[in-house]
């Protein structure tokens, strides 16, 4: 969402970021400058909705912890999201939610189809696999490692009334079953032949993996073909690539979703 020209006129000293994501009662600026608490104090002024505004300055770690810094308002990051006829239950200064994700999270609402069986190995609060699983006619199951996230995973699938869906608590390679997933969702950037291995174990016969990697403007191609020769040198066979840049990254870096229909 674009900001209101009249911050723009009004404070011309102030640095203000292109846009900002609403979550609810919370606005979330991103920039890579420290943005002024005045800037937070002019959006409480201006957008009667916001209680809380908070700068988004990094994410961290396995469990992709975001950083956040309040510039003005209530320190409160818990909220109930609806988006796309799903609820999500949040909080946003330890689980990572990117809203720049809105349109892969309801494209794949579409994508996925009725009868299929899905395996999220990298769950969250079920960002991704909650669409489908809400939306379609599906079996799944959703696997997430980190305690405090899981949790809130639990709390997503009441919300949705989907907790007969089967949620894990564990790191995803400690998944033991075979062969039984049609489509798997490795939502992680930093995905590893350790977890490809796994999702190997987990497809069916033939299966389509979804992988989320950070690719370099300048070998796009380089990138895809990495993890293509991983999936072959674990023994199975690509049969089909599509490759949909999801947003920009960085300025030099890009968010790409690989569609790889394998078989093994
Ligand atoms: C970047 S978030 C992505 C969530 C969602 N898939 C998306 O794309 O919006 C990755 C999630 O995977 C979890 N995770 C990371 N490594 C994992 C593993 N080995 N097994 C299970 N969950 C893992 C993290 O705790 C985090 O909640």
């Amino acid at each position: 969402m674009g900001f209101k020209s009249q911050i723009l006129k009004d404070y011309p000293h102030l640095t203000v970021p292109a846009g900002f994501k609403r979550y609810g009662h919370i606005m979330i600026l991103r920039h890579q400058q420290v943005l002024d608490e005045e800037l937070g104090h002019v959006i409480l002024q201006l957008y009667s909705w916001c209680k809380s505004v908070y700068q988004h300055h990094d994410t961290e770690g396995m469990s992709r912890h975001p950083k956040l810094r309040l510039l003005a308002g209530e320190d409160n990051p818990f909220v109930v999201y609806k988006e796309n006829g799903v609820l999500y239950d949040l909080d946003l200064s330890r689980i990572t939610f990117s809203g720049g994700n809105r349109h892969l999270r309801e494209r794949l609402a579409e994508t996925v189809q009725d009868g299929e069986f899905l395996v999220d190995m990298f769950a969250a609060v079920g960002n991704l696999s909650m669409q489908p699983l809400v939306h379609r006619e599906i079996d799944a199951i959703l696997i997430e490692q980190d305690p405090y996230t899981f949790s809130h995973l639990q709390k997503t699938l009441d919300l949705n009334g989907k907790e007969i869906s089967v949620a894990l608590h564990l790191d995803c390679r400690e998944f033991t079953q075979e062969s039984i997933a049609d489509r798997i969702f490795m939502g992680y950037h930093e995905i590893e032949q350790t977890h490809l291995r796994t999702a190997l174990q987990i497809a069916k016969h033939v299966a389509v993996l979804h992988l989320h990697p950070i690719i370099h403007t300048n070998s796009i191609n380089e990138g895809i073909e990495n993890y293509v020769n991983q999936i072959r040198g674990l023994g199975a066979t690509v049969t089909d690539i599509q490759n949909i840049k999801v947003k920009d990254y960085s300025p030099k870096l890009e968010h790409h979703e690989l569609i790889l229909q394998i078989s093994k």
